[in-house]
């Protein structure tokens, strides 16, 4: 008989050295999630549940102190794990005892349990940490802006290096109870319900709670002097607006804009079913940038939005990712055009539903714009790469996609998978190639080479790939 273990084994090698034989197994968590486009984006060997965050943050000196407490569970024998940060921690425990750590990478920190962790147990994590976030630069960018009064953090893809220690990949959805102690006077906002609100020592703590599945790039915090409104949707979902009162000329059209979340909302849910989380809102901080971000439960909307006057578009843009982005998120941020391609399409319905231009009006309008030569149809809405995630290819090729496919499968069905997607698919992961699956199997049809042509191809799509002319 042949000896295949010329070579002790891991087993063999352990009972050598007279160790567990199951402690050679423990390895290093990997240090990205596998994403695509961004390696470094969460982390191997563990889930994260819940993120508790007590944090406290001084406007005039932009000092940012805190605890982060992780519920998670292991998914591998890890010997260490990484968490994505970039503040200076002074502390970690894992189950209560101290853990030991090292930076690496643009944001890595690589944490040594004081024993191994065995698979597919309860982990908690406890980092202590304090720094400026405005001060982290990576890659020479920082996602913390300070405001004449406090600061504001709302970024993607990544975001929550600046803040907290998470595993920084949309895979990795949890709950959150975030609490803030900012000085009195000022307010602190974030995802969700206001719990409580308490005021001691000069210092006013606000705690909000999201307690459904949440992307960590979708989680914002906002510190600052706000006028706060509130309503409440036809079905008594709380909405909690909150404008800065010191956007100069655009105040009047910021407000104008938010105002209208609750009438939004209750559209998008005739649109794309029942409003998947616990509150609704929207604010303005007085930042000088003219994105806006769907912040879960809460968009951020900068103050250069309302240059023009009141922009209810983006209104219906960013609260439309509360269904297609946040709920549905993606697997992989190369399937970004499941995000915006879907948010841009619903400002096309709401034009429809306005009577300012049928969505196929704005199909049409939108495809001649770009002749064939136009590098916009060099723009793959499938796969665009890092650089041109944001492309505004993405979003209106994006949205001249769901056009064709409305235009090839009929009005009934079209609206059916509108529907039915982010209802059958709530909290969950999703690859562009999962949505086209679905769409065949609800459609009854083929539509591998539609969507080859529409998402994956660097040229413009014939204006008959949508079954209808564009033009
Ligand atoms: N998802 C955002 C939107 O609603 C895009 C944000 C792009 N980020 C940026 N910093 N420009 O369109
Ligand atoms: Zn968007």
């Amino acid at each position: 008989m042949r000896h295949r273990l010329l070579v002790p084994g891991a087993a063999a090698l352990s009972l050598m050295l007279a160790i567990p034989a199951s402690a050679a197994d423990f390895t290093p968590g990997a240090p990205g999630a596998g994403d695509s486009y961004y390696p470094e984006s969460g982390n191997g060997g563990y889930r994260v549940s819940h993120y508790d965050l007590r944090l406290k943050y001084q406007p005039a000196t932009d000092l940012l102190e805190g605890t982060a407490t992780l519920l998670a569970r292991t998914t591998q024998d890890l010997s260490r794990f990484n968490l994505d940060f970039g503040l200076k921690v002074s502390e970690i425990r894992i189950n209560g005892k101290k853990a030991t750590f090292a930076t690496s990478g643009k944001h890595e920190l690589e944490v040594t349990p004081a024993t191994p962790l065995e698979k597919g147990k309860d982990v908690s994590v406890v980092v202590r940490y304090a720094g400026k976030p405005s001060e982290l630069k990576i890659d020479g960018f920082t996602a913390w802006a300070r405001t004449p009064d406090g600061g504001v953090v709302a970024q993607e893809p990544e975001s929550a290096v600046w803040w907290f220690p998470s595993n920084d990949h949309p895979t990795d959805k949890a709950t959150y109870d975030i609490s803030v102690a900012v000085p009195d006077g000022t307010q602190a906002l974030s995802n969700g319900v206001l719990t409580s609100k308490s005021s001691k020592l000069g210092w006013t703590r606000f705690n909000w709670r999201s307690d459904k599945p949440q992307a960590t790039y979708l989680t914002t915090l906002a510190i600052g002097k706000f006028d706060i409104t509130t309503d409440t949707t036809a079905d008594g979902l709380p909405v909690i607006n909150a404008v800065s009162p010191d956007l100069g000329a655009n105040l009047g059209a910021a407000r104008a804009s938010i105002e209208r979340t609750t009438e939004v909302t209750e559209w998008l849910q005739s649109v794309f079913g029942p409003y998947p989380f616990n509150s609704v809102g929207g604010y303005v901080p007085n930042v000088p940038a003219g994105y806006a971000l769907e912040t879960q439960t809460r968009p951020f909307y900068g103050k250069k939005a309302f240059d023009k006057g009141a922009n209810v578009s983006v209104v219906v843009h960013e609260l439309a990712h509360q269904w297609y982005g946040d709920s549905v998120s993606l697997k992989d941020w190369k399937d970004i055009w499941l995000n915006e391609g879907f948010a841009a399409y619903s400002q096309w319905l709401w034009s429809e539903k306005e009577g300012e231009g049928t969505a196929q009006q704005l199909a049409d309008y939108t495809y001649a714009q770009h002749p064939a030569d136009d590098p916009f149809w060099t723009v793959k809405p499938g796969d665009p790469g890092p650089d041109k995630q944001f492309d505004s290819a993405v979003y209106d090729r994006g949205a001249l996609a769901l056009q064709a496919l409305r235009n090839k499968l009929g009005d009934e069905v079209f609206f059916d998978l509108l529907k039915s997607w982010p209802t059958e698919h709530r909290y969950g992961n999703a690859a562009v190639g999962d949505f086209v699956k679905f769409a065949e199997k609800k459609s009854g049809k083929p539509l591998a080479e539609f969507f080859d042509t529409w998402l994956y191809q660097p040229t413009r799509p014939a204006a008959a790939a949508g079954a209808r002319a564009f033009v």
